[in-house]
């Protein structure tokens, strides 16, 4: 099974097994990794679930779509590896992908 790290708001690195065709937000929540609220569920609504990704992996990855861009807005201290957890797809190309959660959500 692929695997991701997952650098939690205490600087702790959990290595995530995902299924493919698993958002970030998917994967993280069932290995209970600390720090993503993800308060609307998954809708791109919140954007509690902040993330940022490395960016070794930008062309792998889908652009984030309109709806997911103008969320972002509302994240705290978003730069531009900040994604959605609940948004980004995961596929067998990103095994070994490192993120790093938001330190805050809101
Ligand atoms: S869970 Fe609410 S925007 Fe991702």
């Amino acid at each position: 099974m692929p695997q991701l790290t997952c650098i939690d708001p205490n600087e702790q690195a959990i290595e995530v097994a995902f299924e493919p065709g698993e958002t970030i937000l998917q994967a993280t929540y069932r290995a209970g990794v600390d720090g993503i609220l993800a308060e609307c569920g998954g809708g791109c609504s919140c954007a509690t679930c902040h993330v940022m990704l490395t960016s070794d992996w930008d062309g792998t990855l889908d652009a984030a779509s309109p709806q997911e861009a103008d969320m972002l807005s509302f994240a705290v201290d978003p730069t531009p590896q900040s994604r959605l957890a609940c948004q980004v797809q995961l596929n067998e190309q990103h095994d070994g992908l490192t993120l790093t959660v938001a330190k805050r959500q809101y």
